[in-house]
């Protein structure tokens, strides 16, 4: 059996055999390997009681050489080859990997009556070496091997393979295997996809292995989900969502795609159902948003192994709306005529300024609805509303006291602040794409969200930002795509630390991207250069050890 190759191949190069001799048996010992050439490969020979074997030289961890390592018996008895450099074993009748995470490929071998060894080594065309890896990768991810998906997305690269056809093969897996649905790990997904399409030849593949890792880390173990079929669909999706039916809902949203509805008619469901309650501090709209942004890259034939999904995060997340800190805003917000204010004229038709709304925004002592809805009238409309919105949580960045990053015992931070910046982004997404009631209502949870990032600064008093320098000052100066460009590397740099930060810290740069493109303003991407240069929790062991000791032992639950 030959198992699967390990070399990077030119996608012109053809199905081609290539066979050498490479000795006779006079030449080796029982037990013993030597390297030998093939054409332009390089083979380990290696004779054991039962037979001569051939295989790839080249480890397919890192490349080093197989015939430096140690040739013995597996665990089953049977001779094998452990690579010195890190252990990996191979067995050497057919390549299998024992203890590591590839096979090595393995090469036909003939002996003739006088001895002499030939080796045959067949290189693969470019279909058949891309139809070997897309299992290889898939096995990668199961198994959260993040140097098997490297490796792999790198040959799948070389072999013609698209960016998004390779995140493709991950968010499918994932979105199935995540416990609670699509969530942070397909946001990253679709902006790391994002990325990988934007930049070119090597610098391709860190987007991409950084967000099928992300998908890989945070899948693993979890058993698909299964899909139920289009016979168990609820009759309403909204009200199937409302009462967490979410096998009615999932149903319903593969029969829809069955019976043909348009992407247009399954984003606005889902817009719709996001619009209604203010989801996990943004979480139901940013991953609605990132799971359409991601189809519209690789294609509405692939919905019915995502959308089915995303029912989980809609309808099981936090529903905000209905907690006490929240219900102040909720009755002012319950007396707005949405309506009325999906109609009010654009700024873009009346020229509003947001300059004089942010202010308003982050210095309110309460939930700015009246502000907001009054600011919509006035000229603002929901774009001009959310350019102030995005500007608002931005500044809200700029001034966080990071010392507060540091206390354990306060669970706010970086990562809740910047659910102001990509909800905005969220909110225009759905707007622009379903502009209406519902939509108007949902930049007013924004609204709120910008009010409610600033919890920290009325905590321990407004820490107004430093004079800006260093990365901030360049943001604010420097061309926009150059300086975005900067921030997506250094957010995928590995500095993040944990996937949650790495996520925060990709969709956060996107994010102000694209809002610093829409408000005119650098403010966004200063914002986030200065969050991505920040240190940052990471884990939250400490934190949730803290709030454990409170609660367990007093009962008290954790500060908000
Ligand atoms: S190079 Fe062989 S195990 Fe690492």
């Amino acid at each position: 059996m030959q198992a699967m190759t390990s070399q990077i191949i030119s996608p012109d190069v053809l199905h081609r055999t290539t066979t050498a001799k490479v000795g006779s048996l006079d030449d080796f010992a029982e037990n013993t390997m030597k390297m030998a050439k093939v054409g332009e490969h390089t083979v380990a020979v290696i004779r054991t009681s039962k037979g001569v074997y051939a295989l790839d030289n080249a480890c397919p961890h890192e490349g080093y050489g197989l015939v430096t390592g140690v040739l013995g018996l597996d665990a089953m008895g049977e001779p094998a080859v452990t690579c010195q450099w890190h252990n990996w074993k191979f067995r050497v009748e057919d390549g299998v990997c024992t203890l590591g995470q590839e096979d090595v490929a393995c090469y036909p071998v003939t002996v003739a009556p006088d001895g002499a060894i030939e080796v045959s080594v067949t290189t693969p065309s470019v279909a058949e070496q891309r139809n070997r890896l897309w299992p290889s990768l898939r096995r990668g991810i199961e198994s959260d091997y993040t140097g098997q998906v490297a490796r792999d997305s790198i040959r799948l690269l070389a072999s013609d393979a698209t960016p998004a056809e390779i995140m493709w093969e991950g968010v499918k897996l994932g979105a199935a295997k995540n416990e609670y649905g699509p969530g942070h790990e397909v946001a990253l997904a679709a902006d790391c996809l994002h990325l990988a399409e934007l930049w070119q030849g090597d610098d391709r593949a860190l987007p991409l292995v950084q967000g099928l890792a992300g998908i890989a880390e945070e899948s693993r173990g979890y058993p698909a989900r299964p899909i139920p079929s289009a016979k168990h669909a609820a009759t309403d999706f909204a009200k199937a969502v409302e009462d967490e039916d979410y096998i009615g809902a999932m149903a319903w949203v593969v029969a829809a795609i069955e019976r043909g509805d348009s992407p247009a008619q399954l984003r606005s469901e889902f817009i719709t159902a996001v619009s209604r309650h203010h989801i996990g501090y943004g979480h139901g709209a940013i991953y609605t948003q990132k799971a359409f942004e991601l189809l519209d890259r690789v294609g509405w034939s692939n919905a019915p192994d995502l959308l089915p999904h995303l029912v989980l995060p809609v309808s099981g997340g936090t529903r905000e709306d209905t907690l006490p800190y929240m219900r102040k805003a909720m009755r002012a917000l319950e007396t707005v005529d949405t309506e009325a204010l999906a109609l009010a004229p654009d700024r873009r038709e009346t020229g509003w300024e947001p300059s004089a709304l942010v202010p308003e925004l982050l210095t309110a002592e309460e939930a700015p609805i009246e502000i907001a809805v009054r600011a919509i009238h006035d000229g603002a409309g929901i774009e001009g509303l959310l350019d102030a919105v995005s500007l608002a949580v931005s500044e809200r960045l700029l001034r966080y006291d990071l010392s507060i990053e540091a206390d354990v015992a306060d669970g706010f931070g970086w990562l809740d602040i910047t659910h102001g910046l990509t909800y905005a982004r969220a909110a225009r997404w759905a707007w622009q794409a379903d502009p209406g009631p519902h939509t108007a209502r949902l930049a007013l949870f924004t609204a709120w969200l910008a009010f409610d990032t600033g919890r920290a600064e009325r905590r321990n008093g407004i820490a107004h930002p430093s004079e800006p320098s260093g990365p901030v000052a360049e943001a604010l100066t420097g061309n926009v795509d150059e300086v975005a460009d900067s921030l997506a590397r250094a957010a995928m740099d590995d500095r993040g630390g944990s996937f949650i930060v790495v996520a925060h810290l990709v969709k956060t740069v996107q994010a102000a991207r694209e809002e610093a493109a829409f408000t005119g303003s650098a403010l966004p991407l200063a914002a986030a250069a200065r969050f991505v240069e920040a240190p940052r929790k990471e884990r939250f062991v400490a934190r949730s050890v803290a709030e454990s000791l409170d609660f367990v032992k007093t009962g008290k639950p954790p500060r908000r």
